[in-house]
């Protein structure tokens, strides 16, 4: 059975000793009130990982990630930071080509695959996102983005390397708009996208590669998503901020 991955985006929020006090409540509520199988991520700003990552040390199923890397292994790159800085702080897992980081700093698909690559010879475990505005999706330009960013992003990467790369599949228009993809929406595009893969690698591999929705995602809608038979977690944003949204989203993961 492929991975089921629940991971907290925490984006441009909370200071260190708030960020603190929301993983050490999280994380033992967790423990005290999850029994099932899926891994939880951790994703603070990157300040905050080393921190975090030692808190986490305790607790088996729980990492901790990065929200980006540098397309560098190092260098003069004032501000930047590499894989292997994120790996020497303890964290296991990097978001690579966030919508807002394609939007807000014009990240695009080649970068994106570097970025991909330094992680793997790292060897960190990338969340790589996709996914479609509102335009695209109204013009149902939909398929033809993702599987852009699918091929231009990941299909240079040989088979065996793939299995490290986990999906996420976030809708622009779903994000942080309280909007979500119904689970019938967000089921066509995992589906679409384990296709892609099949179709490339193999259906065997494409079996194995977990992918994630990520858009307004809450306790009140997780269950239903994950009932979806290629939902297979879920990358938080908002309800990520707070331990008892988090958890209940965790505990929404019932495999
Ligand atoms: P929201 O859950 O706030 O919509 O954010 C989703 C997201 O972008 C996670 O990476």
């Amino acid at each position: 059975m492929r991975k089921k991955i629940i991971a907290g985006n925490w984006k441009m929020n909370k200071n260190l000793e708030d960020g603190l006090a929301l993983v050490s409540e999280a994380s033992n509520m967790i423990k005290d009130e999850y029994n099932g199988n899926a891994i939880v991520v951790f994703i603070p700003p990157y300040i905050h990982l080393n921190a975090v990552s030692k808190m986490l040390a305790a607790y088996p199923n729980q990492f901790t990630g990065a929200q980006n890397c540098s397309n560098h292994e190092s260098g003069a790159y004032t501000g930047e930071i590499s894989a292997s800085m994120i790996g020497s702080c303890g964290a296991n897992y990097v978001i690579i080509g966030h919508s807002e980081r394609r939007q807000y700093f014009n990240e695009h698909n080649q970068w994106l695959a570097q970025k991909i690559d330094t992680c793997l010879k790292n060897k960190l475990l990338p969340i790589y996102c996709c996914g479609e505005t509102l335009e695209e999706r109204e013009t149902e330009k939909h398929f033809h983005v993702i599987a852009s960013q699918i091929k231009e992003g990941l299909f240079h990467l040989n088979a065996s390397e793939i299995l490290n790369i986990t999906v996420a599949y976030e809708p622009v228009w779903a994000i942080g708009t309280g909007k979500t993809a119904s689970t019938d929406q967000a089921q066509e595009i995992h589906a679409f996208i384990r296709g892609l893969i099949a179709s490339n690698y193999s259906p065997e591999i494409a079996d194995q590669i977990t992918i994630q929705y990520g858009g307004s995602v809450k306790p009140e809608n997780a269950a239903e998503l994950f009932a979806a038979p290629d939902i297979d977690g879920a990358l938080i944003g908002g309800a990520a901020l707070q331990s008892r949204s988090f958890t209940d989203i965790v505990k929404a993961m019932t495999l």
